[in-house]
């Protein structure tokens, strides 16, 4: 494509800006750019539009409790449950990957075992309440909550007393509402339970009382208006909204109560599962995505999950990569002899090095790197997890692609050509939406869904 370069004013020269408007990738598509991969794979992606992402379940039961805009819709996850309804009696589920819970909430909610691993510690806080809490008295909840003192202030984190995050009239009575939370006497186990739905939502208001807002990075809102008094009003709604839940699966859905939702706090690359699963179904952090520990920060120095800013850091450097790992990360990790690869990594590796040398100037200058760290971290997780596979199994992932430096990054059939390397099958991919990327901006990206099989016997290969 031609661009006419004196179009560029004064206010657009600067190089970054320069590169995204000259990119050779401008109104360009992955459709076209997968092809060699598909063609090497042998397969094609099928159109199988649906609503993936998270926010229908802003409105639904448990769900609610803690929404978490980075999480895909509890739709989908019945979907994939009702699909399979003949293959499995009563699946054991897996969700590597577990974010705040989705799976192993629909899990529960269709009566089967599960179990997850996350990372960060308020996430699998966040899990393990809204799967572990369901026989827990619903007045309980309520009268707790009503008779917290409200004259003892915890103090917020430091870094938190800034009108840039709250505004002092609501930094004051999030500390009063703290306080009278950390002195809820919980003796028994219940009473625990009922304390940690409190903390729970708790943490599920902090970003509406702050002068934040998540889409789904956290960043500042202009003139958004709270009031002083915000704390108090979205907490009684929101302990509402746990009360009526509460209510409606003890009426509705005491039989499931037993099914087992096993939350660990562990990083899926090493954790070892006892258990053979049916059904893994999960969506892994995306390519050059979100920054899972930044964007927590306020709910987790509020919950006490991070002290200071090393606590952060280590939770970060443990989490598949992201763009904003430490680099010293990344030198160590270049350094390492053992990794996994293969010859489509290494070429957009070495693409991605030539753009970076052409433009003279790129956010991270060792992309490439954290582009191999990615897929070498997603090799173990794939590993360890499709091991614990059960024969005829079914290892369901949900995953973007990504455009870095003017290099396209097919994740999905990165992930895919990965999952048959490990000698899975692969069943089939669909493209669930269109999404457009975050530099070029009309250059078109998708959201698929990857289907990989085990076969009733074992057989592996390697892509050591
Ligand atoms: C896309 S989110 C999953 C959202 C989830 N499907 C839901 O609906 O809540 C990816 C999650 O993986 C977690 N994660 C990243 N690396 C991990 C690792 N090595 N071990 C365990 N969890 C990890 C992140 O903290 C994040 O919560």
């Amino acid at each position: 494509m031609q661009l006419n370069l004196s179009v560029l004013d004064n206010k657009t020269t600067d190089i970054r800006r320069k590169n995204i408007l000259t990119s050779p990738k401008l109104g360009g598509s992955c459709d076209i750019d997968s092809i060699p991969y598909l063609n090497e794979l042998g397969i094609e992606i099928i159109e199988s539009r649906q609503p993936i992402q998270f926010t229908p379940n802003f409105g639904e039961h448990v769900h609610r409790w803690a929404p978490y805009i980075q999480g895909f819709s509890s739709s989908f996850v019945q979907s994939v449950f009702d699909q399979y309804k003949k293959d499995y009696e009563s699946p054991v589920v897996l969700d590597p990957f577990a974010g705040c819970g989705t799976v192993l909430v629909q899990s529960k909610l269709n009566g089967y075992n599960s179990v997850g691993t996350e990372l960060n510690p308020l996430l699998q806080f966040i899990a393990d309440a809204k799967v572990n809490s369901w026989d827990v008295n619903p007045e309980l909840v309520s009268n707790l909550y009503t008779s917290i003192p409200k004259k003892l202030k915890t103090p917020a984190p430091d870094f938190l007393k800034s009108e840039n995050q709250f505004n002092t009239g609501v930094l004051r009575n999030l500390e009063l509402l703290k306080g009278g939370i950390d002195n809820i006497s919980a003796k028994t186990k219940e009473q625990k339970q009922a304390r940690n739905l409190i903390l729970l939502a708790f943490s599920s208001i902090l970003i509406d009382c702050s002068n934040l807002k998540r889409t789904p990075c956290l960043g500042y809102w202009k003139n958004k208006k709270v009031s002083d008094n915000a704390p108090w009003m979205l907490m009684e709604s929101k302990i509402k909204e746990i009360y009526n839940d509460l209510k409606i699966l003890q009426s509705s859905c005491k039989k499931n109560f037993k099914t087992t939702s096993k939350i660990y706090l562990a990083n899926a690359m090493e954790y070892q599962h006892k258990d053979g699963f049916d059904l893994i179904i999960t969506s892994p952090p995306y390519m050059n995505g979100l920054d899972y520990v930044m964007n927590y920060k306020i709910e987790m120095a509020w919950l006490g999950f991070t002290k200071e800013a090393r606590d952060a850091k280590k939770v970060k450097d443990n989490l598949v990569v992201c763009d904003n790992v430490s680099k010293g990360l990344i030198r160590k990790f270049a350094q390492t002899d053992s990794k996994y690869t293969n010859d489509w990594l290494e070429e957009i590796k070495s693409n991605i090095r030539t753009n970076i040398d052409r433009r003279g100037n790129y956010r991270r200058n060792d992309m490439p790197d954290i582009v191999h760290k990615y897929f070498d971290d997603m090799y173990k997780v794939m590993d360890k997890v499709s091991k614990s596979l059960s024969p005829n199994g079914r290892f369901i992932l949900v995953v973007g692609d990504s455009l870095i430096a003017d290099v396209y990054i097919p994740t999905d059939l990165l992930l895919t050509r990965i999952g048959s390397e490990l000698g899975l099958n692969i069943e089939r991919i669909e493209k669930a939406r269109n999404r457009y990327s975050g530099q070029v901006r009309n250059y078109k990206l998708r959201e698929t869904i990857i289907t990989l099989k085990k076969a009733s016997r074992k057989r592996r290969g390697n892509g050591r």
